[in-house]
């Protein structure tokens, strides 16, 4: 990839391309495609095929999606499957059409089976049932892992499926009713700041453990997989195995520990209490990242630092 290529970014506003955005901005890149939805409806075959052969990017970084919390999933099954189905299917084939050169499809660790091992290897993909919540979408993303893995068999293209652990940052959605754990720890404890509470309430025991990487990491991450020289990329994608790698830090917490590092960071000093009358979910859900360390990739923002920025970033809206 060099500084002038013709590099599109699907979902540039997200939170993962936003970050990716970022990245690129800061590395040089200057020939960024962006479009807003508005501009280009993802799920208009025609307006993408359209904008493939005018803008003829050379790669893609696949970061669109109908994402959402369990309660948006639950209740919209069927626009989770089909939404992503047509998103990506429209991207990979315009990229085939038009001759991409790298493709990094963004997919996430719900595609691996609820029971996987932990930490959860790329191998485990399709060895067991996935959680019933959000099987629509999962099975969307392992649709297109080996959508990758066909054309890149059948058309010869260079796609690569990249699955990141759960992601924190900037961009992310703090709102109570259908944010992610460490947005909703975050906008409660501003908000006891602010109305002088001197109590957090948690949800669950506090015992289950999760792993979070920072999203400008993630940026890194993937900014680092599409410049891999030719031989090593090319290792990743082999016809005898999904092109398929995990993205995380390898590293978890508990979430009590998380919520008094969040306390800490955001100068909280009362007392957490853990209502235990509320579901702790999944006990641990931990990525191996085992094949990207080999390649020679860590990530570098610690939580304390990571949720430092975050709150930097979103304190006067929270305030
Ligand atoms: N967030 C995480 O913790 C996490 C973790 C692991 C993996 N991932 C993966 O990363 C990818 C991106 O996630 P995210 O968290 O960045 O999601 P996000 O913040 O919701 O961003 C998704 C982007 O896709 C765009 N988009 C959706 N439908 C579109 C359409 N029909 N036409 C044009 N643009 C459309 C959205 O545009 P609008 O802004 O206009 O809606 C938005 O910019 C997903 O594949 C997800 O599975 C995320």
């Amino acid at each position: 990839m060099n500084k002038d290529s013709r590099i599109y970014i699907a979902g540039h506003r997200g939170l993962v391309g936003s970050a990716i955005h970022r990245a690129l901005t800061a590395q040089g890149y200057t020939n960024l495609l962006l479009r807003t939805r508005a501009e280009l409806d993802l799920l208009n075959t025609a307006d993408v095929n359209n904008f493939f052969a005018k803008e003829r990017p050379e790669y893609v970084f696949l970061a669109a999606a109908k994402v959402g919390g369990i309660l948006a999933n639950n209740n919209y099954p069927a626009d989770f499957i089909r939404d992503n189905l047509i998103i990506q299917t429209n991207i990979i084939e315009a990229s085939r059409l038009n001759n991409v050169e790298r493709l990094l499809f963004l997919g996430s660790s719900c595609i691996y089976p609820k029971f996987a091992p932990q930490p959860m290897p790329e191998s485990c993909l399709l060895t067991g049932p996935l959680e019933p919540t959000n099987r629509p979408y999962a099975l969307a993303k392992i649709t297109g892992i080996e959508m990758c893995w066909s054309y890149n068999r059948q058309y010869k293209t260079k796609y690569l499926a990249a699955m990141p652990t759960n992601l924190y940052g900037p961009g992310d959605n703090f709102d109570l009713a259908n944010s992610h754990v460490l947005p909703a720890l975050i906008r409660k404890t501003a908000e006891a700041i602010n109305t002088g509470a001197t109590k957090i309430t948690v949800w669950g025991t506090g015992t289950p453990r999760r792993e979070l990487l920072y999203s400008d990491d993630l940026a890194e991450a993937c900014l680092f997989l599409m410049t891999l020289d030719e031989a090593r990329y090319s290792s990743l994608l082999t016809e005898d195995s999904p092109p398929l790698i995990n993205i995380g830090t390898g590293e978890d917490v508990t979430i009590r520990e998380l919520a008094e590092t969040v306390a800490n960071v955001l100068g909280f000093s009362g007392k957490l209490v853990f209502d235990t009358s509320k579901p702790d979910g999944t006990p641990r859900k931990l990525m191996d990242v085992t094949r990207l360390h080999n390649l020679g990739w860590h990530h570098t923002t610690n939580l304390e630092e990571g949720i430092r920025r975050t709150w930097e970033a979103v304190r006067a809206q929270l305030s």
